[in-house]
């Protein structure tokens, strides 16, 4: 029997982070114009991750006369930015009734304007750089899940007036003839995610800047970071912006969820609906969540638009059952009901990190030094949270003051009062440790072509991948986070960590922390 070994794998985390391609990755896109770091550095700050979060936060000290240089171990974009569904939004997943409890009038004012400032920051930055990234303001249409309270559409439209936003409540969806009575939130905005983050990365080098791609920050610390292949970035400033924290073991992934949204795209005749985006409240049958659907159209060609559906979300590693393939045929059902969509034309799944009291954790990073930041718990609305970490993070490191420093401050602990965080808890733990001691475990000569299964050999627990060629990828199925057992994504083809989300490529490469090393890969006749 072979065993594949690292020399002859080829799998897809160095552009993104799953087997299935989204929209985004277009023919014209080159995200890998960048090399690996290859000698020692000095710079005033480092930053780690070239996603949403770490790029405009380069960019805005680079606008700011910092000296910064982007690492990433993978290319521009290739975490969950390239991932996403990119609409540009101050429709938050929570309901704004909901934060007002949690967090107070004055401060949910606070947040609302920081989404409608970071969407006017977008839009400035792509016209100052002349960014040729599909940008467009659009309305977005919040309408009624039908296991929602319809006076719940009036609360949040209130609570949503107390904040200052711009929004009218309509008695038909547009463009959703069933959706009945609906939120109109006006200057909402949708791109093109990589050709934004392209368009950083240009500004960023103008400005004096430098980016590696290919390169694996293994060790970090508030003096320096150290790559895999053992060069050095020593910096004054250390910004952490690899979506999960990967230099914070403990104490940020107690206080925030990791979960998986599916989304599809379909053909739809262009101009049978208005340019838009659509959101329902969610469903409210759901002990663990709401999750809830999100839709927006995408430019395809002359006769035709793609619709872009997401939801179906479910915690990382925790499937119940339900396959990532059902899962979109679910969504496709769903956009169908709601809209005239044709053929389906991609497919993809990404993770988004859900604190407990709904709102990121930006700024420095808690338990470490005053020149150590994280951006993380972007709750599904990463675009334009991780624009408003780069403007505060840029203010931290200035001196300058910024108001939304406390409300964002990672050490904070408030829990949302939407979510039953220690029912959560409780039954999480259950299932990890039903996981851990009564998995069923296999012969490996059982595991098939296209698939893959946990075995026993010689005492270790192993994740065992088989692809369509016969070829066996067999790797250690604890987790290099905090050892708790992988759990095979078959659409994407990864292991995925039920514990805190830490996600593996099929060949052990760590693709989302926390986790921060790959899997042990077990090569010929190691094991055997
Ligand atoms: C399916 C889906 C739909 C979404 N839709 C929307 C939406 O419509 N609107 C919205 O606002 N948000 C949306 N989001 C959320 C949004 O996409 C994310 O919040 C955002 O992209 C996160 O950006 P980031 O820069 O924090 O992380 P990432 O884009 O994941 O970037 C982190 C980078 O860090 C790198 N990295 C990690 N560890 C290391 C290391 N040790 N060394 C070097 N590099 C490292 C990774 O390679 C990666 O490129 C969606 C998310 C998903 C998954
Ligand atoms: S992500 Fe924490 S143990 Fe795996």
């Amino acid at each position: 029997m072979e065993i594949a070994t690292h020399s002859n794998l080829n799998d897809y985390s160095e552009n993104t982070a799953g087997k299935n391609l989204p929209i985004w990755f277009e023919p014209n896109i080159n995200t890998n114009g960048f090399t690996c770091l290859n000698s020692n550095k000095v710079t005033d700050v480092v930053i780690v991750g070239a996603g949403i979060a770490g790029l405009s936060t380069a960019y805005c000290l680079a606008q700011a006369g910092k000296k910064v240089i982007v690492i990433d171990d993978g290319n521009i974009g290739s975490g969950e930015t390239g991932r996403t569904t990119a609409q540009i939004v101050t429709a938050l997943d929570t309901r704004y009734f909901e934060m007002i409890k949690t967090f107070g009038e004055d401060n949910t004012k606070l947040i609302a304007q920081s989404h409608v400032q970071a969407i006017n920051f977008i839009e400035r930055t792509v016209i100052k750089e002349a960014i040729d990234c599909d940008f467009k303001r659009v309305n977005g249409y919040l309408f009624l899940h039908d296991s929602d309270e319809p006076s719940n559409l009036q609360k949040e439209f209130d609570a949503l007036l107390i904040c200052g936003l711009h929004v009218r409540l309509l008695e038909v969806t547009p463009g959703i003839p069933t959706g009945g009575k609906c939120i109109e939130f006006a200057g909402q905005a949708q791109f093109q995610p990589l050709k934004y983050l392209l368009g950083l990365c240009k500004a960023i080098i103008n400005n004096g800047g430098e980016i590696y791609t290919g390169t694996h920050a293994s060790e970090i610390d508030h003096t320096h970071i150290v790559s895999k292949e053992g060069f050095t970035i020593n910096a004054s400033h250390i910004v952490v912006a690899t979506n999960a924290p990967v230099n914070n073991t403990y104490a940020m992934m107690l206080k925030q969820w990791a979960y998986r949204s599916c989304v599809i795209s379909a053909l739809i005749k262009k101009d049978l609906i208005p340019t838009a985006i659509w959101w329902d409240t969610g469903d409210h049958s759901r002990q663990d969540a709401t999750p809830y659907h999100y839709v927006r159209l995408h430019t395809y060609n002359d006769a035709y638009d793609l619709l872009i559906c997401g939801g179906e979300d479910y915690k990382v590693g925790m499937p119940d059952d339900i396959t990532d393939e059902h899962r979109y045929l679910l969504l496709e059902a769903w956009a169908r009901e709601h809209f005239p969509i044709e053929a389906v034309i991609h497919k993809w799944s990404g993770e988004v990190l859900v604190p407990i009291d709904t709102i990121a954790y930006m700024g420095r990073n808690n338990f470490d030094k005053d020149n150590v930041y994280i951006i993380t718990g972007d709750a599904g609305i990463g675009m334009t949270y991780c624009t408003i970490g780069g403007l505060l993070i840029t203010d931290l490191i200035n001196k300058v003051n910024n108001p939304w420093e406390e409300i964002y401050e990672p050490s904070r602990f408030s829990f949302g009062s939407s979510k039953p965080f220690f029912k959560m808890l409780q039954s999480d733990v259950v299932e990890v440790l039903k996981k851990w001691f009564f998995s069923d475990l296999v012969e490996l000569k059982d595991v098939k072509n296209n698939e893959a299964k946990i075995v026993k050999i010689e005492g270790n627990k192993c994740g065992a991948y088989r692809n369509a060629n016969g070829e066996l990828f067999l790797v250690s199925a604890e987790c290099t986070h905090l050892k708790c057992m992988v759990v095979w994504n078959s659409s994407e083809t990864s292991w995925d960590c039920p514990c805190h989300g830490s996600r593996f490529t099929y060949t052990g490469k760590v693709i989302n922390g926390p986790a921060n090393k790959d899997l042990h890969a077990y090569y010929n006749k190691e094991l055997l």
